[in-house]
């Protein structure tokens, strides 16, 4: 089975936002990992715009004409954003201001009821609504009953490694399995990088892979299509 590598480009615009200049420019890397065999692109808008900007997320919507992820937070300014733009999937994502990046999943049987009615909004939009969730059965179950299409698992604590590391690959296993059997789309993503990503390829659930860091890091030495053709010869 192919699965899909869905290229997120945040840090790239995370450098030229240090500079508060025009480059380097976020959908020429967009172009270049498409290029190299990317099979869509993800960008997280957060409400501080510490990366990604409003323009960037139009400009690179210009340039996919396939799958193409908008990564938020549950907000009335994000669900308008995301319904002018259309991607093809949204990923709803907690957020707090002061996080170096999103640290956890999204509480989704707290939040039931505003999440449902994003997903009501989206499902008129025909936009495809993935959750972004912890490895937590009774999170996946509440991401069925709100009316999400997709779940991705949050593999942030996998990727740190350690002793843990063996749960929390079979908590991700579990969830992706139950995932499935509901016939929510599974993908997975945070932390994950050249080594550590293995071992999920051979979970068949698993059918996207949502990587920006690693391959950012990569590509500053070796450019982004060597970077991300590197990372789809190993996602298959
Ligand atoms: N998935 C989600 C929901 C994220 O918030 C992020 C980080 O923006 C990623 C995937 C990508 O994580 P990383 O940059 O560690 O590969």
């Amino acid at each position: 089975m192919s699965r899909r590598l869905v290229v997120n480009v945040d840090h790239v615009a995370t450098v030229r936002q240090a500079r508060g200049v025009h480059d380097p420019e976020p959908v020429t890397a967009a172009s270049l990992a498409l290029l190299g065999g990317a099979n869509g692109i993800v960008v997280h808008l957060r409400e501080d715009r510490r990366h990604i900007q409003d323009r960037d997320v139009r400009l690179i919507r210009q340039i996919v004409h396939g799958y193409y992820c908008l990564e938020m937070a549950p907000t009335p300014e994000m669900v308008k954003v995301a319904i002018e733009v259309r991607p093809t999937s949204v990923t709803l994502v907690p957020e707090r201001r002061e996080e170096l990046t999103t640290e956890g999943g999204l509480d989704v049987r707290t939040n039931a009821t505003k999440i449902a009615e994003i997903a009501r909004a989206f499902d008129e939009a025909r936009v495809r609504l993935c959750l972004f969730i912890d490895p937590d059965l009774e999170q996946v179950k509440s991401a069925h009953r709100v009316g999400a299409g997709a779940v991705e698992i949050h593999t942030g604590r996998y990727a740190e490694g350690g002793p843990a590391t063996q749960d929390e690959f079979n908590k991700i296993c579990d969830a992706a399995r139950l995932a499935a059997k509901l016939r929510l789309e599974v993908g997975v993503g945070h932390g994950l990088d050249y080594a550590n990503v293995e071992p999920l390829v051979a979970v068949r659930e698993i059918e996207e892979f949502s990587i920006g860091h690693s391959i950012v890091a990569r590509a500053i030495f070796v450019g982004m299509e060597r970077a991300v053709a590197e990372m789809k010869a190993i996602v298959g």
